[in-house]
């Protein structure tokens, strides 16, 4: 026999509650609380750009579909992955609960993202970790504080990569106005707009050296060549106007005008001292395929991104010459709530 309960605990009021329904009460209560919440978002291949935007030249970046999931839950003490959160851990992790000032959570994440190899491995662990913290999916909020984490983490950056990761699909970055413009993030001297691009379904097919370069020494490093040097100011500048020429090709469908101007864009980064004898290589294997191929991200090891309608035939030759293709498209969405089960 069900009881019925009364939910102002014994005024006159009707009794309201059956016990069943109680239960469903208790139930959900229980959920709202302490649920898991749970957020994904997307790597991200740098078309055009990268290095250059940190001085706030323009780049394009699109989002690709490989992911990484956070799932947040409350617990006695904050915790990553299993261990207590300490400074001398990863930075991302760290920072991203101190910039959401997170207590009492446990949170781990799981990726199909290479590490450190220039496909937006920590703008998705940032985005996906700061969104799931603060239980909001707000991208404009999200891709603010990850880049702050980024920032953390790393010395220096832009707001590319997280920008990316929390809007998804094409972005275009620049520190002048930009049509279709989703937000703006500031740091330092530099305002970057950043607006969204119809980068379409795309095949790129990415190759992974197997070992990558800490962003901020290679972002450090270009720094110091700018600074001493006018060719390395030139490479940065005429990598700028390559990004503004490759939003006319991307708009016109231009695939053969956007191969070359990857192409161009590859020897500047080389200018850069970013390039290695391993992306150099890799490069070399798949331009018979390919309209363009350049290393994408920080280089100094990582991924080069071959545009390419063979993609069989461009991920064989990076295997040929000891490197990992990963297959990847484009047209990814960007931050995502997920379902807490799995
Ligand atoms: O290698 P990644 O995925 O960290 O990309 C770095 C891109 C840079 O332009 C070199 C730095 C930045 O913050 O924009």
């Amino acid at each position: 026999m069900e009881t019925c309960l009364s939910r102002t605990g014994g005024s006159n009021e009707p009794s309201v509650f059956m016990d069943s329904e109680w239960k469903e009460f208790n139930f959900n209560v229980f959920h709202v609380w302490f649920m898991p919440v749970s957020f994904s978002s997307p790597g991200k291949i740098i078309l055009f750009g990268e290095h250059a935007v940190v001085f706030g030249e323009a780049a394009i970046a699109a989002a690709i579909n490989l992911r990484t999931r956070a799932v947040v839950s409350e617990y006695r003490e904050n915790r990553f992955n299993g261990f207590p959160l300490r400074k001398d851990m990863r930075a991302y992790p760290y920072h991203s609960f101190s910039l959401t000032g997170a207590t009492g959570k446990s949170a781990s994440v799981e990726s199909s993202i290479p590490p450190g190899g220039g496909m937006g491995s920590s703008a998705a662990l940032s985005t996906s970790l700061v969104a799931a913290l603060n239980n909001d999916g707000n991208e404009a909020k999200t891709a603010s504080i990850a880049f702050n984490v980024e920032l953390g983490a790393q010395g220096r950056a832009s707001p590319l990569d997280t920008s990316t990761s929390a809007h998804g699909y094409g972005v275009f970055i620049s520190s002048s106005r930009v049509s279709s413009e989703i937000w703006s993030i500031s740091s330092g001297t530099v305002t970057w707009h950043i607006g969204h691009v119809d980068v379409g379904r795309m095949t790129v097919v990415a190759g992974y050296t197997g070992s990558g370069a800490a962003t901020g020494h290679m972002v450090d490093k270009v720094r110091r060549l700018w600074e001493k040097y006018p060719t390395a100011r030139d490479a940065v500048s005429e990598i700028g106007s390559i990004s503004q020429d490759a939003m006319k090709a991307l708009r016109g469908g231009d695939m053969v005008a956007l191969g070359r101007l990857m192409d161009r864009n590859q020897r500047l980064l080389s200018v850069l001292g970013v390039s290695t004898k391993e992306l150099d290589q890799l490069i070399d294997a798949v331009r018979p395929f390919s309209y363009g191929a350049k290393l994408t991200g920080a280089g100094g090891g990582g991924c080069i991104i071959a545009l390419t309608d063979r993609p069989e035939k461009a991920g064989e030759a990076i295997a040929a010459r000891g490197g990992i293709p990963i297959i990847c498209r484009t047209g990814e969405e960007g931050l995502r709530r997920e379902g807490h089960e799995g």
